[in-house]
């Protein structure tokens, strides 16, 4: 392990590594994983413990401070979280002009950047304190905003936040058609949501983490740092995984097709890949994963719903562990393989899973934004390139080509 930054300049020693593959960006005490025997812990505390015993806002906590919290800690963040859920409400006029069919992702990714024209000339970065609340800010905004997203891309008038709800019923009282009475969610699926949650907090430099340090190494405004991460997670290959896996089980639709998906998938040439299968850090078992499936299982029985997609995953994911080609790779199921299953049981509609994902990774990114921020040796995020354009030419003018 090499700090490029102590080699000296003069050595002209320069690194490729495309995606960035062995290439540590940063010093990071929030979240270790040991992809070769598939470990997970968030500020030492194992991923497993924290689903069993812990909250979303608890484990928030975790992430933001470095350790657990008392209980007068809590219920203080707890507080200021639930005190800060409102939209200004000129953030009605920016929704409004969304097209009526726009993904709720893009309409996040718009409203949070939108975020930074109401704090932005006041904010003092220099100051501890106001770094703190803007990470309360973000975490107790986001599912006001997301509620809202869907709620304008279906045409229903939006709900405000009722803060006599815990942090996941409140969103879900925000985001569904129910009756003005407070939604009650029954206890396996309060379980299921938070688990959900916790799972999706951090996971150390992904891309949309990397990407909102990336912006905040310029001093760039916070809020458009985490918009930027929204827009990051958005994509398949990441956080979009989660939609597009419900989506690829609908296609292949029975256990007897699955046989098919997976020749499809070893195709170079097809360019299909199973959805919500592989890792860049995890050549093992997903932890998170064991942990969603067997929730999956819980979800369904408890709440009595039977979903074939569930089968035809099951089989999916038997299947490529005994593949060649996927032993091979170490292609594992990840964190999105069983997710959509759980979310589609708790009637979330699939153009918001990915949303629910940035929810929860909200509280990751304004941990490593704070950490950042208090990080002495923070610079400027500024890769290099191996360039191979032109040598240097003369212009020609537009007569001569
Ligand atoms: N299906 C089929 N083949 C795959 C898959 C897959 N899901 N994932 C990787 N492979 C193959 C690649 O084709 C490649 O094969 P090769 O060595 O013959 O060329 C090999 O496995 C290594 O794959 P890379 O793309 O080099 O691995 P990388 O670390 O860059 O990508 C990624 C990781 C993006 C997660 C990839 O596995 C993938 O596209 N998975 C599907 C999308 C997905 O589920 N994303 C969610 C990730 S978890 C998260 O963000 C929450």
């Amino acid at each position: 392990c090499i700090d490029i930054a102590k080699v000296p300049k003069e050595t002209g020693c320069f690194t490729y590594d495309a995606g960035f593959t062995a290439t540590a960006s940063c010093k990071s005490a929030i979240t270790y994983i040991d992809g070769d025997a598939g470990v997970l812990l968030y500020r030492g505390y194992p991923i497993e413990q924290l689903a069993e015993k812990s909250s979303f806002l608890e484990v928030a906590y975790l992430l933001m401070n470095g350790e657990l919290p008392t209980t007068g800690e809590f219920e203080k963040f707890e507080h200021e979280v639930t005190h800060h859920t409102m939209m200004h409400e000129a953030f009605k006029s920016f929704l409004g002009g969304f097209r009526h069919d726009a993904h709720p992702m893009a309409m996040l990714t718009g409203m949070l950047g939108s975020l930074a024209s109401f704090y932005h000339n006041d904010l003092d970065l220099e100051d501890p304190e106001q770094r703190r609340m803007t990470a309360i800010r973000l975490i107790a905004k986001v599912p006001t905003i997301a509620a809202a997203c869907y709620r304008h891309s279906i045409g229903w008038p939006i709900r405000y936040p009722r803060n006599n709800l815990e942090y996941t019923t409140r969103f879900l009282h925000m985001l569904k058609e129910v009756p003005s009475e407070p939604l009650e969610l029954s206890p396996v699926a309060a379980k299921a949501m938070d688990l959900l949650f916790i799972l999706h907090a951090d996971h150390e430099q992904n891309a949309s983490t990397s990407t909102v340090r990336l912006v905040g190494s310029t001093g760039a405004n916070p809020y458009v740092s985490v918009a930027a991460g929204v827009a990051a997670l958005w994509g398949p290959a990441h956080g979009g995984a989660n939609e597009a896996v419900l989506k690829m089980l609908a296609e292949i639709g029975r256990p007897e097709n699955v046989k098919s998906a997976i020749d499809k998938a070893k195709d170079k040439e097809s360019g299909f890949r199973l959805m919500g299968f592989g890792h860049r850090v995890y050549k093992n078992y997903d932890p998170r994963a064991a942990l969603v499936r067997k929730m999956t299982h819980e979800v369904l029985g408890q709440l009595g719903v039977s979903d074939p997609l569930l089968d035809v995953a099951m089989k999916l994911e038997e299947a490529a562990l005994q593949d060649e080609y996927f032993v091979q790779r170490k292609l594992y199921p990840n964190v999105d393989f069983y997710s959509g299953i759980i979310y589609k049981a708790l009637g979330i509609p699939v153009e918001m899973f990915t949303v629910m994902f940035a929810i929860a990774r909200t509280a990751g990114w304004v941990s490593h934004w704070l950490e950042q921020q208090e990080d002495p040796e923070n610079k400027i995020g500024r890769p290099r390139q191996i360039y191979t354009g032109s040598a240097n030419r003369d212009y020609v003018g537009i007569d001569k080509r």
